[in-house]
């Protein structure tokens, strides 16, 4: 399979490329822009800025793939709403970029998108059930979403949670604890296993349960919607249990084998609340994945499995077998 994965030196895309490449044997091709890896493993690289459509386009033809993961984002909730146009371009139009080069080149297109379409309230949303966003990200992510499924003519939306795990591509992580769930897991790690005290963010005004997930195990539910003809439309790429920002914690401190009692129970960074110009968090954004399971075959790992997996990747340094046989 040919694969032409965008984002691909971000978190989730190094998890597609790794997985894709190295587990699968794709040929991947990767876009890359502000960060040019030094010797990319198993993959080539180009230079290419994905609101240039005529470049993305022709660049799509050249590589002529069978299925595009279109993961790039620009991550900043913040600069989102200051910057709202460029927003657009990002998110909006990219997704219809990558579909008209996907329907040209006669490919699959495969969006990553998120847990954040729902509202808060919609706890153990599933596949079917309708996006409701609170805030400017939600809303560019649900519109990408329907841009896809509109535009593209063989078309997945592959929605993702509360993303835990290893960045392949960089040696940093992107950022500490926030009012979501991602790089929760390393930023309590980093704090716990030097046996200082980590203050779990808990209040009405963040992201209070979801689903945690393994980002190589969403990449792998990815490559099952990829190498499926039939597996189109929406998909949960997610655990299979909700988990709350404490009980994570602990659990993520046992797994790791470090001390839970350095976790204790603090309110939000005022000044992080702050910078995030007003915009609402969604409180309970749990998902359900009965389509997913149906359609791939899949079923989804819970947290402690996730975590213990997570671990071993840490240790290895590598991905681990895959619990899906392939
Ligand atoms: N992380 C989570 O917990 C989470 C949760 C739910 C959903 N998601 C979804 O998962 C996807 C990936 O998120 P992530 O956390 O992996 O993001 P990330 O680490 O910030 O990666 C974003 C990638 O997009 C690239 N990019 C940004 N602007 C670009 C441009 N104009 N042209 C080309 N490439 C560009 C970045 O490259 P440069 O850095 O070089 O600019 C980077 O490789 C997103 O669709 C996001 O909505 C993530």
């Amino acid at each position: 399979m040919r694969a032409y994965v965008t984002g691909g030196t971000g978190f989730i895309g190094s998890n597609i490329v790794k997985v894709f490449a190295e587990r699968h044997g794709a040929t991947v091709h990767c876009p890359v822009h502000s960060f040019v890896p030094d010797n990319p493993q198993g993959y080539t690289t180009e230079p290419l800025d994905l609101l240039d459509a005529d470049a993305v386009l022709s660049s799509v033809a050249q590589f002529d793939p069978d299925v595009i993961v279109h993961s790039m984002i620009l991550n900043d909730l913040d600069g989102i709403y200051a910057r709202r146009e460029l927003a657009w371009r990002s998110y909006v139009d990219a997704t219809l970029t990558m579909a008209e080069a996907a329907n040209r080149a006669g490919a699959k297109l495969i969006v990553v998108s998120t847990d954040w379409v729902f509202d808060g309230t919609q706890a153990g949303a599933d596949e079917h059930t309708p996006p409701n966003p609170v805030n400017y990200y939600g809303v560019l992510k649900a519109l990408s979403e329907q841009a896809a499924l509109l535009q593209a003519h063989r078309a997945a939306v592959a929605r993702v949670s509360a993303v835990n795990g290893v960045h392949w591509a960089r040696d940093e992580m992107p950022r500490g604890q926030d009012p979501g769930y991602g790089y929760f897991v390393t930023t309590v790690l980093d704090a716990v296993s030097q046996g200082q005290p980590f203050g779990v963010w808990e209040g009405d005004d963040i992201n209070m349960a979801a689903t945690p997930s393994l980002a190589s195990e969403c990449a792998e539910t990815m490559w099952l919607i990829a190498a499926n003809d039939d597996a189109d439309g929406i998909f949960h790429c997610c655990g299979a249990e909700p988990a709350g920002r404490m009980e994570l914690a602990r659990l993520a401190c046992e797994v790791f084998g470090h001390d839970p009692s350095l976790l204790r129970s603090v309110p939000p960074d005022s000044e992080m609340m702050s910078s995030m110009a007003g915009a609402r968090i969604p409180y309970d954004t749990t998902i359900r994945t009965p389509r997913t399971t149906e359609i791939l075959d899949y079923e989804p790992l819970g947290t402690r499995e996730l975590l213990d997996r997570f671990k071993q990747e840490l240790e290895s340094g590598d991905l681990v077998p895959p619990t899906t046989g392939g």
